[in-house]
């Protein structure tokens, strides 16, 4: 799939094994947490439509709330730096909270998140993340439920974006992005 831009999208992991595995996702939290009530807390903007397609799927009562952080500029290179854009709209405390996240890359959104949100006092904690990326994990986390491992590449669709871009795509796709002979020759000079 070529874009206008010289870049190049794969298909990783295509709608239906997505759909599928979502709803595994979503089986397993109903039965972890059967007869409870679940607040899924969505991480904007990578897991919104994660969190639309899983919260469909678990047969218990819930709630969703939304939090914003920034890990990543503009480009895909993780700057290291997390910072809170959004926070919650109302306590978490006393509740079975499952933080919906789009992917594990470094850990360092997560194990941020995991920090601030424990100090709330939920009754139980537990992460979903639609993707892990294990190999560039700086911080020690883990998520309780992962819908795919895959392996150390830049990937788009379904929530996950580049620059913005790709977030409407139905299938997950790795990112190649055109040589830096290529975006030179587009780069008017002054
Ligand atoms: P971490 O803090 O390095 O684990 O990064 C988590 C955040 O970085 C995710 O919530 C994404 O927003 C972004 N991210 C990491 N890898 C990718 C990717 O392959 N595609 C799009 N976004 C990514």
């Amino acid at each position: 799939m070529p874009s206008a831009r010289h870049e190049k999208l794969d298909v990783l992991i295509r709608r239906a094994a997505i759909e599928k595995r979502v709803h595994a996702v979503a089986r397993q939290i109903t039965a972890d947490l059967k007869g409870q009530r679940v607040h899924l807390v969505g991480v904007l903007k990578g897991a919104c439509i994660f969190l639309s397609d899983l919260v469909r799927e678990i047969g218990l009562e819930t709630s969703i709330d939304f939090i914003a952080v920034s890990t990543y500029g503009a480009g895909n290179e993780s700057s290291g730096q997390v910072r809170m854009l959004k926070d919650l709209d109302s306590s978490i405390a006393g509740l079975h909270v499952v933080l919906v996240e789009d992917i594990l890359d470094t850990g360092l959104t997560l194990s941020y998140l995991l920090r601030i949100l424990r100090q709330r006092k939920p009754k139980s904690l537990r992460v979903a993340a639609l993707l892990d990326k294990p190999s560039r994990r700086v911080k020690k986390v883990k998520a309780d439920y992962v819908g795919f491992t895959i392996p150390n590449e830049f990937v788009v669709g379904y929530g996950l974006d580049y620059a913005e871009r790709y977030r409407n795509l139905k299938d997950i796709c790795i990112l190649r992005l055109p040589p830096p002979d290529v975006l030179a020759e587009r780069i008017p000079e002054p």
